[in-house]
């Protein structure tokens, strides 16, 4: 039987061979309706907040190309809601497995690919064990969290042969993309250091205190949760391979000390049932928002998770300040900070090159938290400053929907077979997967040592990912313009 072959879980795609027999197979066991199916059969585990995204394309964009068709969790509550949503889509409803039937999810499925989006500490388990299985995977950023996870996980991708997709979106947001474009073009020559600040404000930032992402040994902390976006963004802009690290961290806002400085009594456990509700801005009502209900508030009572946990409890283990330095292996550097408590949320970074300056910044959340696709032109700037000369102002590329366009981009790179082939190779497996949350796990190490760390301490046999040629740090450069004096 024919299936529809092509780069659906990118550019190193191996499904074609023993997955898609399985798949196959599958579809045979099933009966004369499926077999007729030549859709790729997709599992998920860990059904929270982002697997929605994976849900709402297979059940709508790309429900031609594949079909969700199981779904796994730790929390009842949560497969039951993800049933209705695809009663609501009008796809039928995954087969629902608790997680401790994850392996029998996957004799039973015999699917082509395994979506992970548990916690970010539990990727490296299902990961490794859907890679035994001779199954592909898809999973969430960062790819783990701690160097013996990631080594395990490069081991079991030589051992069984099998792919692993990372979806760093960032990548695919179209002004992103324009940059790695801008850079490859040698329009400010090759890079020799990169400034780059992200800064969290008190709405989204707030929201990884109060979560799982709170405690560090399910998230990384924030340099491995979520500055391996950031990291990623800048391998991939410099194709280029880290080396070295060397940071400082620690967490001065959200503390029980800065609660008592805003006036409060101190910190409670969490928002539904705190006493100082009415005094505390932080203050977020699961009650109110249906979907954060139907999600969390209500799931509650099959595990004791709560969503809304107080941003100013001592028990914290995650940094809001954070600086780093990161040697290249091409010679260039990278000056990166993020803090999480900041007036705006978003980033400005800066390539400082032989033959001048690229300098691009996004406003993604104001104060207000507005969306980041409302004013695309004041939100979002890309300059070119030659060494000497007039400086150029570039319009923006952008997209409509999640992550400024983003989302779309990629969710047709993964999942629809006829996507063209991308000459910016945003597709990032293990390789990419791991140079990124290795940073942020070596900084998490200088934390707390306060020494360096090199990135080959951490791991062994990581190659260099496929990734598109940039303009070398030994090519002839011009002589930049004489400067007119008098
Ligand atoms: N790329 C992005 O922009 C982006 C955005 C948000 C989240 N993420 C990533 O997606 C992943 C999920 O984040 P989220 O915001 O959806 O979290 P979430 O808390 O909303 O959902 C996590 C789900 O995993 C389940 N779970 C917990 N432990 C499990 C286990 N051991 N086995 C199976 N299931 C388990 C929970 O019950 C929950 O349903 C994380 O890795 C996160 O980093 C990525």
């Amino acid at each position: 039987m024919d299936r529809p072959e092509g780069p659906a879980v990118g550019r190193r795609d191996v499904i074609g061979g023993l997955a898609a027999g399985t798949a196959l197979a599958a579809a045979l066991d099933a009966g004369p309706a499926l077999a007729a199916d030549k859709r790729k059969r997709y599992v998920a585990v860990g059904v929270g907040s982002r697997n929605r995204m994976y849900q709402q394309a297979l059940w709508g964009p790309h429900k031609a190309h594949g079909e969700l068709v199981a779904a796994c969790d730790t929390n009842p509550g949560r497969l039951d809601y993800v049933a209705q949503q695809a009663s609501k889509a009008g796809a039928r409803p995954p087969k629902p497995y608790l997680a401790v039937d994850f392996d029998k999810m996957l004799r039973e499925q015999k699917p082509d690919a395994v979506i992970v989006t548990t916690p970010d500490a539990f990727h490296n388990d299902y990961i490794i064990r859907a890679l035994d299985a001779g199954v592909d995977v898809i999973t969430e950023k960062p790819m783990t969290t701690t160097a013996e996870k990631a080594q395990l996980i490069l081991d079991a991708v030589k051992r069984s042969g099998r792919h692993i997709r990372v979806t760093f979106n960032y990548r695919y947001s179209p002004f992103r993309s324009q940059v790695k474009e801008l850079l490859m073009s040698g329009v400010i020559g090759d890079v020799l250091s990169v400034d780059f600040h992200w800064l969290l404000n008190t709405v989204h930032g707030a929201d990884y205190f109060r979560r799982w992402h709170s405690n560090k040994a399910i998230s990384g902390g924030l340099m491995v949760h979520k500055a391996t976006h950031h990291f990623d963004l800048v391998n991939w802009w410099l194709s280029d391979m880290p080396v070295s690290v060397n940071a400082t961290g620690k967490r001065e806002f959200y503390t029980p000390e800065m609660a008592r400085r805003f006036g409060l009594q101190g910190p409670h456990q969490r928002c539904h049932t705190c006493p100082e509700k009415d005094k505390c801005t932080f203050f977020l009502d699961l009650a109110a928002d249906p979907g954060l209900k139907a999600l969390y508030l209500d799931a509650e009572k099959y595990d004791g998770y709560f969503r809304d946990q107080c941003v100013w409890r001592p028990e914290i283990s995650i940094e809001d300040t954070m600086n780093v330095i990161v040697g290249y292996a091409g010679g260039t550097t990278l000056s990166y900070s993020l803090n999480a408590f900041n007036a705006w949320e978003g980033y400005t970074v800066a390539f400082n090159g032989t033959k001048g300056r690229l300098e691009h910044s996004v406003v993604e959340q104001g104060a207000t938290a507005g969306a980041i696709n409302e004013r695309d032109e004041d939100r979002i700037k890309t300059r070119i400053i030659p060494m000497r000369g007039e400086a150029q102002d570039i319009k923006p590329d952008t997209g409509a929907g999640s992550h400024g366009g983003g989302d779309a981009v990629m969710l047709a790179d993964i999942f629809d077979p006829n996507a063209p082939k991308d000459p910016l190779m945003r597709a990032a497996d293990e390789r990419g997967g791991a140079a990124s949350c290795l940073i942020g796990i070596a900084a998490d190490k200088c934390f707390e040592t306060g020494q360096p760390v090199r990135i080959e301490s951490l791991v062994t046999g990581l190659d260099w990912p496929t990734l598109p040629k940039m303009p070398g740090h030994k090519d002839r450069v011009p002589m930049p313009m004489r400067l007119q004096h008098g």
